[in-house]
């Protein structure tokens, strides 16, 4: 499962550590949410892979909640006008001024600024592939390609067809956990896994319209620290305010990982590092982790 979506802050390395933890714990997940879905590339693939049985995504921002709900559930529609799209600057101007008022019309704006946009950003001042100019050797339309598009549209609409995408939220994160509660209270607190990757501290102001201040990364701690009745994996950039959030608190692992990687366009090695914090019970050893902080009360971390 590939995402349809170029999205910033994807992490896409990350899912096979992810997926190695939660295999580790018993129960299997039967419930996976993703409230800071973005380009949903966790949620996708563990739902493809049969890591979780059923998923939720949300998100706060209308235009990728719109795009997946569309993706889901009317993916006919969606793929029929993606191929009428013009790929134009001039379009790509039409589609950033507009506002579009059904969920449709901003499914489709969605898809036509994530992949005509520089680094997929919908909104703020990124400009379209290849400057308004058009001279670079990439053009604004060198990123959608419509066999790919139409498979990978394909692969999140039989997600929704067979049941393992269960639906689609336009809402803010407080919003999508009591949800949660309101509407899966059959579920054990250990069926049910929420997996959140919230804005970057640094440099969400730029990538995202709806962006956190760090008193919205403190409050998510306080809620996940605190007041959580399920089993929750949160994934950061390494950052000292995250830190000092988590680190050192009781109820949760710390994991630190180092991906190595090679930039586009660039001959270096590049190292990039990332944090993940977890509840979950067990966390069998890895080398591709290092635990920097081991504080669980009421979990028993097996280590070897
Ligand atoms: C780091 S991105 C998620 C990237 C995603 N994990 C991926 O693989 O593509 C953060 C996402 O959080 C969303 N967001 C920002 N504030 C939010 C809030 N208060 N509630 C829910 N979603 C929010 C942004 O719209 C953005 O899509």
């Amino acid at each position: 499962m590939i995402s349809p979506l170029r999205y910033p802050g994807a992490k896409r390395q990350l899912v096979p550590v992810i997926e190695g933890l939660i295999a580790a714990n018993i129960p299997p997940p039967r419930l996976l949410v993703e409230p800071f879905c973005g380009g949903a590339t966790t949620t996708l693939r563990l739902l493809g892979a049969g890591v979780a049985e059923h998923g939720i995504l949300a998100d706060v921002d209308p235009l990728v909640a719109a795009f997946w709900k569309t993706a889901a559930f009317d993916s006919a529609w969606l793929l029929s006008a993606m191929r009428e799209l013009k790929i134009t600057v001039e379009e790509w101007d039409n589609w950033r001024a507009a506002t579009p008022r059904s969920r449709r019309d901003r499914a489709l704006k969605c898809l036509f600024l994530n992949r005509t946009t520089f680094s997929g950003i919908l909104h703020g001042r990124a400009g379209p592939i290849g400057g308004r100019a058009q001279a670079s050797q990439y053009k604004i339309d060198c990123r959608f390609g419509l066999d790919g598009l139409t498979r990978r549209i394909n692969g999140v609409a039989e997600l929704a067809a067979t049941g393992r995408l269960l639906d689609v939220w336009q809402a803010d994160w407080r919003t999508t956990l009591r949800r949660v509660s309101e509407r899966f209270s059959s579920l054990a607190g250990d069926e049910v896994l929420i997996y959140l990757d919230p804005p970057y501290v640094d440099k969400a102001l730029w990538l995202y319209e709806w962006s956190f201040q760090s008193r919205e990364h403190s409050a998510l701690a306080s809620v996940l620290l605190e007041d959580m009745p399920y089993r929750w994996l949160l994934s950061y950039d390494d950052h000292a305010a995250v830190r000092d959030l988590y680190c050192g608190r009781s109820g949760q692992v710390t994991l630190h990982v180092s991906h190595r990687y090679t930039a586009a366009g660039s001959e270096k090695r590049t190292v990039k590092d990332e944090l993940l914090v977890t509840n979950l019970p067990t966390i069998p050893s890895s080398d591709r982790y290092r635990v920097l902080d081991l504080q669980s009360t009421t979990n028993q971390a097996v280590l070897d």
